[in-house]
Parts: structure tokens; sequence; C-alpha cells
């Protein structure tokens, strides 16, 4: 049985799908802190199959611990953590007691339970301001310009630590570029509970109505058109990158890390365009000043996990439009 913690946040949610889609067994541990219990009867509703779940923070070891013993737990999708930047500068203490000391509990009680197997959220914001683009995973790391950031950095230097000290651990951080659009059935998704700092629920939200127009921070970079280019990858793209994962670690020991990305770079107005194409609808925005700690331009190599895990992205800007339009006009205020 596959442990997932963060189960009903919006990653952890389209993985959830898919594992069951897959027939394995999960169980979903979760303290809702940015969630409901909604997304998790709609993963009911798509896959027709009962989601275990436990309330329960990562940080309460007694709690944790007793999910270990009473299921025969395999492996662990670890996807709670916190994850506004912005909030992460105001409030370090809060991302680096959450992010890094509650993957510790976790690793503490896996290896109580002799459960090594883990599969990490990573982050693109780890490698920082790249110098150069596409970024590869042996590009540096560390240089991060948030708490948040740093705590996905810290955070991987402990997994690395832990695999040297025991080399009957096998654990894989995934890092994520820039994770948008939803499940096709439009039941589940993205769903930000204050006004949402992403680019792609913005536009979704003016797109309903909720928010009046979008701001573009910034059309003077370096870039094709000025504003930032990202490399946007489909959320159910990202779930089955999880489900390679998996497997090949269940023949592997040791650290490994991978970029989960498409290779594809969009500025902010390509966005824009695309998504109008997709929708129907017309975005206003309006040029702003940059956003402090933005970079210009960041988009994955992604070889190496099509190399070793046989992964690599199929769902193009197109479908990523269609399908955040679909569960945003479905869900016009989210669950
Ligand atoms: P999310 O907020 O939708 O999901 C996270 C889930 O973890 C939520 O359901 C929340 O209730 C739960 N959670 C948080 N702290 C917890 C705790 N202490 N104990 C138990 N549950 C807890 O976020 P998401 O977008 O699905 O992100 C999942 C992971 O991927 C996070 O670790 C995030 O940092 C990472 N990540 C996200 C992005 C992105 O842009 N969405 C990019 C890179 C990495
Ligand atoms: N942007 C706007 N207006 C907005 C929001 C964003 O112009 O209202 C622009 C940003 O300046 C940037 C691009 O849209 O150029 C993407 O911004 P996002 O906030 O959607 O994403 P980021 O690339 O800043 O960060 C995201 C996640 C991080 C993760 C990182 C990895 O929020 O958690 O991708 O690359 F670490």
């Amino acid at each position: 049985m596959i442990l997932v913690t963060g189960g009903a946040g919006y990653i952890g949610s389209h993985t959830v799908v898919e594992l069951l889609e897959e027939e394995s067994a999960v169980i979903v541990y979760d303290n809702m802190s940015n969630s409901s219990e909604k997304s998790l009867e709609r993963v009911t509703e798509i896959t027709g199959k009962n989601v275990p779940f436990v309330l329960g923070d990562v940080l309460d070891e007694k709690k944790l611990s007793s999910v270990f013993s009473e299921f025969n737990i395999t492996a662990v999708i670890h996807f709670a953590g916190l994850k506004e930047i912005a909030e992460s500068v105001v409030n370090p203490l809060r991302y680096y007691e959450n992010n890094v000391y509650g993957t510790q509990v976790l690793l503490r009680v896996m290896a109580a339970h002799n459960v090594k197997r883990l599969i990490f959220s990573s982050s693109a914001t780890v490698y920082g301001d790249p110098a150069e683009t596409p970024i590869r995973e042996d590009f540096p790391t560390g240089a991060t310009t948030n708490a948040y950031g740093t705590s996905k950095y810290m955070v991987e230097r402990i997994l690395a630590d832990v695999c040297r000290s025991d080399a009957s651990w096998s654990i894989i951080s995934l890092r994520y570029f820039n994770p948008v659009g939803a499940h096709s059935s439009g039941l589940i998704g993205e769903n930000p509970s204050k006004v949402p700092a992403n680019l792609l629920p913005y536009i979704t939200q003016v797109a309903v109505g909720r928010l009046k127009e979008l701001k573009v921070f910034g059309n003077d970079y370096p870039t094709h058109d000025g504003t930032g280019v990202r490399d946007y990858i489909h959320v159910v793209d990202l779930a089955l990158g999880h489900l390679k994962a998996l497997n090949q670690m269940s023949s592997t020991t040791g650290y490994q890390v991978f970029n989960l990305g498409t290779g594809e770079k969009y500025s902010v107005l390509d966005m824009i365009k695309a998504f109008e194409k997709a929708s129907g609808k017309t975005i206003p925005y309006r040029i702003e000043a940059r956003r402090p700690g933005d970079i210009a331009e960041c988009y994955a190599d992604p070889a190496l996990a099509k190399k070793v895990l046989g992964w690599s992205a199929q769902r193009g800007i197109d479908a990523m439009m269609k399908d955040a339009w679909n569960w945003q006009s479905r869900n016009p205020n989210g669950f």
C-alpha cells in the first residue's frame, strides 16, 4: 500500500487518481490545511473507488506512526507541504517547520517501520536563477531566493544524506516545473484558498469573473516578448511521472533526482493567447512592475527522466488550457 501525504491537494489528488486507475492500493494522509475532503470524494467519483483517508499532520509523529502500524505501507509519496513563496518570506519558520521538520518526522517514522522507499515533491526553485537554460539535474542548487525554495533544497540535502548513511533506502526527488491544468473530467483541479499567486489560476479566475484583470509582472525581461518564460506541465503528466518513479525505485536503491518538465517554453503573453484560444474568453491584462524574486526564464531539460524513468510529458499547451478551463468553468468557486 502506498502512503500519499498531502494526497487531498492539487497534485496529490491527481496522482491518487492515476494510482487507483492502475490498481495500486493507496492511503491518503492529509491535515486539510490547504484542501478539502471534497477532492477525495471527487477522486472516488472519477475512479469508482473508495479512497482510504486519515486526517492527520505529518508533524504528529504518534498519529503518523499509527498509520504505519495499522497498514502495510511499502512506499511513500510525500506531497504534504506549504507552497506559497510570498508567505514563506514573511513566515520562514512555519515553512522550515512544516516542510523540513515534517519530512524529518516522516523519515524517522519510515525508518522505525522499515519502509525505505520515498518520492519527494521538490521544485525547480532549488536551481535559483540558473546560469543557462534548459536546466539539467546536475546544475548547481541551493542559491534559492526564498524560504520555500530553501526548505525544498534543505530536504533534498537531508534525503541524500539518509541514502548515504544506509544503502537500503531508495529515494527520488522530483523537481517539478510549473504544474497547470486539471483532470479531463473537470471534477478535480487547483483550488487556491486565497487570491492565486500563480499565473494560470489567476487567468481562469479572471475568465469566470472572480478577478477583474491579470497583472503581467514585467515586460522587460530578455525573452522573446519581454515577459517571463516558464515550462508549464500538465498535472496529469506530472502525476504519471510519480507512477514511473515508483516503478523504477522498486529495482534500485540510493538517491536520485529528476526534472519533471516538458522542455517547452511559454511566456506570460503566450499563455494568455493560448487560454483565450481554448476558452473563447478575452483576458484583460495590464503590464506591471516585475515581481520581486522572479527570474526571466526557467525550463527543463527533461532527457534524464525519459532515459531512466521512461517518462515524458504527453499533453501540450492546448490540453493544459482546455482542462484548466473545464475545471474552472464547472467549478467557478472551487470545490
Ligand atoms: P497543495 O497545497 O494543493 O497540496 C499540499 C497538501 O498537503 C494539501 O492538501 C495540504 O492540506 C497538505 N499538507 C500541508 N501540510 C501538511 C502537514 N503538515 N501534514 C499533513 N498534510 C499537510 O499543493 P500542491 O500544488 O499539490 O503541491 C504538492 C507538493 O508539490 C508540495 O510539497 C509543493 O511544495 C510541491 N510543489 C508544488 C508546485 C506547484 O506549483 N504546485 C511546484 C513545485 C513543487
Ligand atoms: N505571473 C504574472 N502575473 C501573475 C502571476 C504570475 O505575470 O499574476 C508571471 C510570473 O511573473 C512568471 C510566470 O507568470 O513569469 C509564472 O509565475 P507563477 O507564479 O505561476 O510560477 P513561478 O514560476 O513563479 O513559480 C512556480 C511555483 C513554485 C515553483 C516554481 C518552479 O509557484 O512553487 O514554479 O519553477 F517552485
